[in-house]
Formats: structure tokens, C-alpha cells, sequence
């Protein structure tokens, strides 16, 4: 039977606020790419075209940024999600979607850089109940957490304060159509969500065949500002350089730069791994590495390093440098000529500054 797809892409992102007040955080954009476009890459690329994608209050920046999905060369189907009642819940309410197919489910905020591919092969072959992905991870209290008894799964937990092991959760997973079961079975855990990870845990308590998988690439869930971050630095090192816009004489580009069409880096010095994005305009300033430049951007007499700027924001006269941030839409930075000198802010809720 043909898989079908079911990406996530509800949700508050409240670990990115103030960026999510206004947009969704699949949106953000990794390497100058929404977040969410390299899940649909990774499973269109194991051969599944009828996608469904769970949305919530951000639906409708959703549809504009997928559309039917025929960029793609896939069939979107939109499925709403009233409020963001867990993952267990999303399932539950893409069943008439998903029908008696298998499928696999991937959280719109992870990013696996070995694709899921070969994963789906295997669970096409083995034909388990359910396949969960399972990492290494240094703070899995922060994830839904798996203890095994050799090869076997015996329990999930999710978030425990006393993690059993280090195996975090990947937010992929593949299952069969008795996952509906289980998940109208469970009860909503203490967050108040209905939690896949319980649904797994009364499939292993009835006897179903859950097989875990270690994935050994790497594997970020994009849920906080640093792991953003680091999936920016960590795809930006993987980008071919490229340069469809304009570098004048008196510029120096160095290392691995990809500059799209339209930008223009003028008396400026951009230093890879780096992406400048289309239209967006450098002058007498300095890009250096891991750093992300969105498009219609105007960086202007500043130092910009390790940061994701998204579109048309605007960087001019900062005497520092800015390092580590992360620019929503439209953001302005400048230095002030007015007197008296003093930082002159409109910061939306749950902003953070770090000022030298
Ligand atoms: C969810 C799951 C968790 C999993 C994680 C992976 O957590 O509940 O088990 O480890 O995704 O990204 P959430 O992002 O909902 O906190």
C-alpha cells in the first residue's frame, strides 16, 4: 500500500517568541530555506507525494509558502488542527487524511541530514507496527527519551527530569494504522497534550512490534535559538559557492559563499561559510561566517557574523558587531545621529537584547 506523508506544522514555537508571535517557526529560514521545505525535500525524496500538513493559527503563511505543492511535485492536503493538543492529536485529526495507509509523520521543525529515505525502505520491508528514529543527545530531558533492553524498545517517556539514557526521540516516525488506536486510547499527559510518546508506549504494552532505529548524522529539532543556529552553520558548510548577483572591485569574497541573484556586495567583505540572499545589498560592511542573509536585506556600515537575518530587515551604523542573533522580518537596527546618545528601542514581547 502507498505511504502517505503527514508533516506538523501547528503549533506555538513559544521557545521562539518574539519570532513566533507573528510567524511560524517552520518558516524560519535555515541557509536561506524555510525550515519546513527540507522536510517536504526529505520525504518527497523516499518517493511520497500525497503529503498532508497539519496547521494551526499559522495556516494561512503555510498556503502561501507550499501552495498545492506542486513545486514540488507533490499533493498537499491541508489539515487543521484547532489547537495544538499534542502530536498524538495531530495523528487524530489527519485520520480521514491518512485512511488505512502507512505513513510517516515528521515534525516540520526537525532537520536530518541523511534524509529519511533508506529509513522508509526499511520500514516498507520489515513492515513493523511502528519505526522511531532514536539520537545521542546531551540533554535529553529536553525530548521524548527511549530505554531499550538490547534491540527492543520497553518504555518512552517524554521530558523525563531522570532520563533512563541519553536516546532522544527524533521527531520522525513511521507507523501503521493501529497508531490510531492507541492514540484515542491515551490520556493527555501534564502539559495538557495528547502525547505520541504514549501513544508508542501503550503500542509496546499491547504487543505491538515497535522498532527503534539510531540515526548516525546529525539531527537538529529547531526549537531554540541556538540549535537554529547551529543547523545554519552546520548547512551552510554543506552549500556549493555560487554568485548570480554583483561584487564590485573593491569587495572580497572568501570561502564558501553562495550570493543569489540580485544582491550587491559593494566595498564590502563577505566571509564564508556564508549565503547573501537575492536583492539583498551590502555596503562598507562585513558578513563573516555562518551567517544568513535572507532576501530584500540592506546592511549598511556594519559587522555582521554567526546570526540569520530573514527578509528586508535593515542593519546600518552598528559599532559592534553583531554575533549569535537571529532577525525577524522587517527588524531595523541603526545608530541613532540624535542626541542624547541612548539606545532608542520598539521591541515586540518576549524580545532579547544582549548588549557589550
Ligand atoms: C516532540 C516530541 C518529543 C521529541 C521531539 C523531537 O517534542 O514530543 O518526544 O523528542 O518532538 O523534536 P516537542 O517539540 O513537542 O516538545
Amino acid at each position: 500500500m502507498e505511504m502517505k506523508g503527514l508533516i506538523l506544522s501547528g503549533g506555538e514555537g513559544t521557545r521562539l517568541r518574539p519570532i513566533t508571535h507573528t510567524s511560524a517557526k517552520q518558516l524560519v529560514p535555515v541557509a536561506n530555506k524555510p525550515i519546513l521545505f527540507y522536510g517536504i525535500e526529505a520525504i518527497r525524496d523516499a518517493g511520497i507525494t500525497d503529503i498532508g500538513i497539519i496547521v494551526g493559527d499559522t495556516e494561512e503563511e503555510i498556503r502561501e509558502a507550499v501552495g498545492d505543492g506542486s513545486a514540488w511535485g507533490i499533493r498537499v492536503t491541508y489539515v487543521r488542527q484547532e489547537q495544538p493538543l499534542g502530536l498524538a492529536h495531530a495523528v487524530l485529526t489527519a485520520e480521514e487524511f491518512l485512511g488505512d495507509s502507512p505513513f510517516v509523520m515528521y515534525l516540520g521543525d526537525n532537520l536530518i541530514k541523511e534524509g529519511i529515505s533508506s529509513l522508509v525502505d526499511q520500514f516498507q520491508a520489515m513492515q513493523p507496527d511502528a519505526m522511531i528514529l532514536l539520537a545521542h543527545v546531551s540533554q535529553p530531558e529536553r525530548f521524548g527519551v527511549a530505554e531499550l533492553d538490547g534491540e527492543r524498545v520497553v518504555r518512552l517517556i517524554e521530558k523525563p527530569s531522570e532520563p533512563p539514557s541519553d536516546l532522544a526521540l527524533v521527531g520522525v516516525y513511521m507507523f501503521k494504522p493501529c497508531i490510531f488506536d492507541a492514540c484515542h486510547a491515551i490520556e493527555p499527559s501534564w502539559r495538557n497534550e495528547l502525547e505520541i510518546t504514549d501513544a508508542l508506549q501503550h503500542m509496546i504494552d499491547h504487543g505491538c512490534h515497535v522498532e527503534p532505529h539510531l540515526i548516525d548524522g546529525w539531527w537538529k529539532d529547531t526549537g531554540h535559538l541556538e540549535d537554529l543556529l547551529e543547523a545554519n552553520r552546520i548547512i551552510l558548510e554543506s552549500l556549493e559557492p555560487s554568485c548570480l548577483g554583483e561584487v564590485d572591485k573593491e569587495s572580497s569574497v572568501t570561502g564558501r559563499v553562495v550570493i543569489e541573484k540580485g544582491a550587491e556586495i559593494i566595498n564590502s567583505t563577505v566571509r564564508g561559510p556564508a549565503i547573501i540572499g537575492e536583492r539583498t545589498k551590502l555596503v562598507n560592511s562585513f558578513v563573516g561566517p555562518f551567517t544568513s542573509v535572507y532576501y530584500d536585506v540592506l546592511i549598511q556600515n556594519s559587522e555582521v557574523e554567526h546570526s540569520i537575518v530573514m527578509e528586508k530587515c535593515v542593519i546600518r551604523g552598528l559599532r559592534g558587531r553583531m554575533e549569535d542573533s537571529l532577525l525577524g522580518k522587517n527588524v531595523e537596527i541603526y545608530r541613532s545621529p540624535q542626541r542624547p546618545r541612548a539606545y532608542r528601542l520598539m521591541l515586540g514581547d518576549n524580545s532579547r537584547i544582549g548588549l557589550a
